[in-house]
């Protein structure tokens, strides 16, 4: 990055269908523009180009190779599938250029460890691409958890995400394919409530992992449908379930000692594009003072707007430049927090499938 500007300068790796969204935020985040595209054909990165009315300003390369080795390109959003990331995010930092990687991050741990060594070897920023985490909503839910006289202590979480998107889907898409999105449904949604848990506990990892009964996988193997229960030795639990079998839920519920939070659309706002999302929260300080015969005997829940001037995507994009711009111009190092949360979802990610492998066995985390 001169330094003389400011702007963040993106490429993209692979035209994912991801990457018409994040070409949209990276186009509306004030410091960053996109400068270049590649993918395996230059017929299919230039149709991405077209398709999308990408300015004739954007680089088109039929290659990955192609945008890594232009020296325009500051940092790389990368949309490929996840087992192809160790090899190309490890390449896109030893080029020096700042890694936003799609997540699933990675195959599994030792994976990601590469990747995570890659960027702090050569000075480079690490985040994964988990949208919800800068919606303006989550900082907001966070002051409810952490109201100790409204929410008191926490003592269970759950999420459950899932969509059907029909036998096709389950026989030929890429995030079915154990060769390209090996961790099927865990990686790609049950990777939220993953994080979703964790961001609740402040990623305090749990003590133990345990996969519920019935996994379901299709015949290569890759989870359809899973869940499991996180258990921390102060007595807080965790249940997840994630699914590409059963209708489109995003839900997740925090429970405390006083009150609870709800939301129903964590991962993308239902109102995306009206820049707001609604959480509920719901607290009875004192149950003695209700009459015996209050018809309504249970509290009404307080329904929260957040409004947001910007979709989260495009937050996440600002905040990715920040972090860029205070590394190239400012002299920082990479921040290291995107990268530890990364690692402990993975972590958690790689438990459950551990577990559901030998037979819904209880899995020990040793904090390293
Ligand atoms: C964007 O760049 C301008 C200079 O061009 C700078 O003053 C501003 O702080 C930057 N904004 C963000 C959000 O980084
Ligand atoms: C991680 O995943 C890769 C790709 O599937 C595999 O080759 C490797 O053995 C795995 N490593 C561990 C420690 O499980």
């Amino acid at each position: 990055m001169a330094n003389d500007q400011t702007t963040v300068r993106f490429g993209i790796l692979g035209c994912a269908q991801i990457a018409i969204k994040l070409c949209k935020a990276i186009s509306q985040a004030p410091n960053a523009t996109l400068v270049a595209i590649g993918s395996r054909s230059v017929e299919k990165a230039s149709q991405f180009a077209a398709d999308n009315g990408l300015p004739e300003t954007v680089r088109v390369y039929g290659s990955y190779e192609g945008v890594l080795e232009d020296s325009e390109v500051d940092a790389v959003y990368m949309p490929l599938p996840t087992a192809l990331h160790v090899k190309w995010a490890v390449m896109t930092a030893k080029k020096r250029k700042h890694v936003l990687l799609e997540k699933p991050v990675a195959m599994n741990v030792s994976e990601l460890d590469q990747i995570l060594e890659a960027c702090e070897t050569n000075g480079v920023q690490f985040m994964d691409g988990t949208m919800w985490m800068h919606h303006p909503r989550t900082q907001k839910m966070k002051e409810v958890l952490s109201d100790a006289h409204r929410f008191g202590q926490l003592k269970l979480i759950h999420s459950c995400a899932a969509y059907n998107p029909g036998p096709e889907f389950l026989t030929h898409s890429i995030r079915v394919k154990p060769d390209l999105d090996g961790l099927g449904a865990l990686g790609d949604i049950g990777w939220y409530c993953i994080r979703a848990i964790l961001w609740a506990v402040d990623y305090d990892l749990p003590a133990t992992v345990l996969a519920l009964p019935g996994a379901v996988r299709n015949d290569a193997g890759v989870i359809l449908s899973c869940g499991a229960s996180l258990h921390w030795p102060d007595g807080r639990l965790a249940t997840f379930h994630c699914s590409f079998l059963s209708y489109l839920s995003l839900d997740v519920t925090a429970l405390g000692t006083k009150g609870y939070l709800r939301l129903h659309d964590f991962i993308i706002p239902f109102d995306e594009n009206s820049g707001y999302g609604f959480f509920w929260e719901a607290s009875q300080v004192d149950f003695g003072k209700l009459a015996a015969d209050d018809k309504r005997w249970c509290p009404e829940a307080n329904e929260h707007k957040v409004e947001s001037e910007e979709a989260q995507e495009v937050l996440m994009v600002m905040e990715f430049s920040r972090l860029v711009e205070a590394v190239e111009s400012g002299g920082a190092t990479p921040e290291k927090s995107w990268g530890v949360v990364s690692r402990k979802t993975q972590v958690v990610v790689d438990a459950v499938k551990e577990s559901i492998e030998g037979g819904y066995k209880t899995v020990e985390l040793i904090v390293s």
